[in-house]
């Protein structure tokens, strides 16, 4: 699968040109050398996991009009473009389909390791220094504040609630960053998930402190 890996990593990158920061080709290569990592210590397809990292942000919904089905349907067509047996296809797809954290709570049981790799490498690369430089970056190109001392978290969103919200970005630590860590599936993103925890919360006190000169 050499070289179709190789041309997925083109065409990923040609599809994500001028993407928002925190979405673009760096943060799949990221996510990519992450599940590489994540996926040396389970057993797994790694065709899938590779495939399913690289292309599992190819189409965002956020900036899409909210299309759920264009990733898979572009997905799909360059999987086949590329000859990759129809069963390596349905397990990634299943990946891109059910990765997201908005998502959370219609994922079906009993998931595959391949999703559960790829979902934890993506996770790590919402927390930590990565994570908070990505999310400010995100509420700077949403025009939110970074904080409001008045404008409390909202725990509990629901699905469409979460995909609307445009409250502060250190919201945003509260409604999903902190959660991650208690989220991950695999012992070593619950590892590396845990250093990364510990960083964002020592930014978060650094943070208030700042903001509350005396
Ligand atoms: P997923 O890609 O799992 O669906 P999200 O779309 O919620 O996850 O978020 C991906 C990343 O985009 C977050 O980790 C964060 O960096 C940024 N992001 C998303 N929503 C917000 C927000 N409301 N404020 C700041 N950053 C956000
Ligand atoms: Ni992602």
């Amino acid at each position: 699968m050499k070289s179709t890996i190789d041309n997925t990593v083109e065409f990923v990158k040609k599809q994500l040109e001028g993407a928002e920061a925190g979405h673009d080709w760096f943060h799949i290569e990221r996510v990519w050398k992450l599940s590489k990592k994540i996926a040396a210590a389970e057993e797994c397809n790694q065709d899938v996991v590779e495939l399913a990292a690289l292309l599992h942000d190819i189409a965002d919904p956020k900036f899409h009009d909210g299309d759920e089905t264009l990733a898979l349907k572009i997905s799909r067509d360059f999987l086949e473009s590329q000859k990759v047996p129809e069963d390596v296809i349905l397990q990634v797809l299943f990946v891109i389909k059910n990765i997201s954290f908005k998502n959370r709570g219609e994922v079906p049981e009993n998931l595959p390791i391949e999703l559960k790799i790829v979902q934890d490498a993506d996770r790590i690369d919402a927390i930590g220094a990565i994570g908070i430089a990505r999310t400010f970056n995100f509420g700077g190109f949403k025009n939110n504040l970074m904080y409001h001392p008045d404008i409390e978290p909202k725990l509990r969103m629901s699905k469409d609630e979460y995909k609307k919200s445009n409250g502060t970005t250190i919201n945003h630590f509260y409604e999903k960053l902190l959660l991650l860590k208690d989220l991950m599936n695999t012992d070593e993103g619950k590892k590396i998930a845990e250093e990364r925890h510990n960083y964002m919360l020592l930014f978060l006190d650094q943070f208030y402190k700042e903001w509350n000169v005396d």
